[in-house]
């Protein structure tokens, strides 16, 4: 059914009616600092209402350009009609049952499909949960379980999530963790290869191989043996971290340091998966196989899903040894089906294209603006890290946030990660004129804030 506000969802640029924030904006916001945690972390009072494809209707029906995605989660657009059908069908049929103590089909169906769209040539099983941190505690519990091993290894600046166990590996910014120790014991940070800045001091070329020196003679000589540790887990992109794209050297590195010590790779896509780096796992495009995979955000378009996926072999523990009462859910799962044949049919190609278009369109930023120090990116996971001056490299937070700040005034929506860094992560539906026109917002917010700082 076409309304008249329906053709406004299926506009292609921002239409600003009221100041922002519009009235029932500012009501909704009075209200929600009144009753709601005060822990979560908004930029700006966006107050959606509805959504389609790219664009975000408030509540004050203003319309709104969004490069965040929900936080890169609706990678098929928001309420993408297939979609939508598939989980209003679901709905009428079964809406849950427990996959922990009863069987349904599509615990099986996506995760034959999952293991047909992930490397590795042998058969391997799925585990349902519904979040990415919970994605991640079963990929912990499992590398334990599977090594008999004690110990783990992640790197400085991943965010793994915020439950206790995934917080323990986190270590992407200090609020996320002040006062909440004792976190898990045994979880030694190795240093992420991050050409830009690197955090060993090897020029950017070398800043691989520096890393991966670190951690074989440093760490694994010094600090844990690696016969106890049971797993490295590693972003393939760090994404709450700052949108950091190591070298592939990096990731190859990883993958040749655990097999030879039988410690488990584990890699959380749960940012980087899904097709939006133009194949289904970033970790492809260093042609390595993790052992053991996380998945949730964009896999069922905004319905809570997160997965771990590993070999057959590999997850081969007791019945009771890890489950989860809403893990799996059929109309989460109703949902990822449709996402993953709309990401095949299409829309992975589509990241691909329009990624290369938007760096391409990027690429002379760092030139032409004081504020940029580096563009980086891959597929639709794009960022240009803020600095006050190009040599010193000295971060540019504040400016970063007025940038996000005026982006919004101007209704494109996008987010800041690490302490410097924006990042462009739309949904995977975008088209080349979205692409121009966020792009074109982006320029001008920037270049304002440029003028502001003087
Ligand atoms: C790489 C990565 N892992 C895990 C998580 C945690 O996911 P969730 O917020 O669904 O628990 C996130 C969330 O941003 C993430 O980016």
């Amino acid at each position: 059914m076409t309304t008249k506000t329906d053709t406004l969802l299926d506009a292609k640029r921002p239409l600003l009616k009221t100041p922002l924030p519009g009235p029932q904006a500012r009501r909704i916001v009075e209200l929600d600092q009144r009753h709601v945690s005060p822990s979560y972390t908004r930029s700006y009072p966006l107050v959606a209402r509805r959504g389609r494809g790219a664009m975000i209707e408030d509540v004050d029906g203003n319309l709104f350009l969004d490069f965040s995605a929900g936080i890169a989660v609706v990678a098929t657009g928001h309420c993408h009609p297939e979609v939508v059908a598939a989980i209003q069908q679901q709905a009428g049929e079964l809406l849950h049952m427990s996959g922990t103590d009863f069987y349904y089909e599509h615990l099986v169906t996506l995760a034959e499909k999952l293991e047909a769209i992930t490397p590795g040539n042998f058969p391997k099983r799925v585990f349902y949960a519904n979040s990415g941190t919970e994605a991640v505690e079963a990929a912990v519990k499992l590398a334990r379980y599977a090594t008999g091993r004690p110990y783990l290894i992640a790197f400085h600046g991943c965010f793994h999530g915020r439950t206790l166990g995934s917080l323990s590996l986190t270590a992407s910014k200090p609020v996320q963790r002040e006062r909440f120790a004792p976190l898990l014991p045994g979880v030694f940070h190795a240093p992420y290869s991050y050409p830009y800045r690197c955090p060993v001091g090897a020029p950017p070329e070398d800043c691989a191989r520096a890393c991966l020196r670190y951690l074989e003679e440093t760490i694994l000589r010094t600090s844990v043996p690696p016969s106890e540790v049971a797993a490295v887990i590693v972003e393939p992109v760090q994404g709450e971290g700052g949108y950091v794209f190591p070298p592939a050297e990096f990731l190859v590195g990883l993958e040749r340091i655990c097999r030879g010590h039988g410690m488990l790779l584990i890699a959380d896509e749960v940012q980087s998966g899904m097709g939006r780096t133009g194949k289904w796992w970033a970790f492809e495009h260093a042609g390595i196989t993790p052992d053991i995979l996380c998945v949730a955000k964009g896999i069922a378009s905004g319905m809570p899903l997160g997965i771990t996926i590993a070999a057959a072999e590999l997850m081969n523990w007791k019945p009771g040894a890890h489950a989860s009462t809403f893990g799996g859910n059929p109309v989460s799962i109703a949902a990822a089906q449709v996402t993953i044949r709309l990401l095949e049919n299409g829309l992975m190609e589509n990241a691909r294209r329009l990624g290369d278009y938007i760096l391409k369109r990027l690429a002379d930023w760092p030139q032409r603006h004081r504020l940029v120090g580096e563009v980086r990116g891959r597929g639709l996971m794009v960022a240009l890290e803020l600095v006050r001056d190009k040599k010193t490299k000295e971060r540019a937070s504040t400016e970063r946030d007025r940038v996000v700040e005026a982006a919004f005034e101007r209704g494109l929506l996008v987010l800041g990660c690490g302490p410097n860094t924006l990042r462009l992560m739309p949904p995977l539906v975008i088209d080349p004129e979205q692409a121009d026109c966020a792009l074109d917002i982006l320029e001008d917010a920037l270049t304002q804030v440029e003028k502001e700082v003087g």
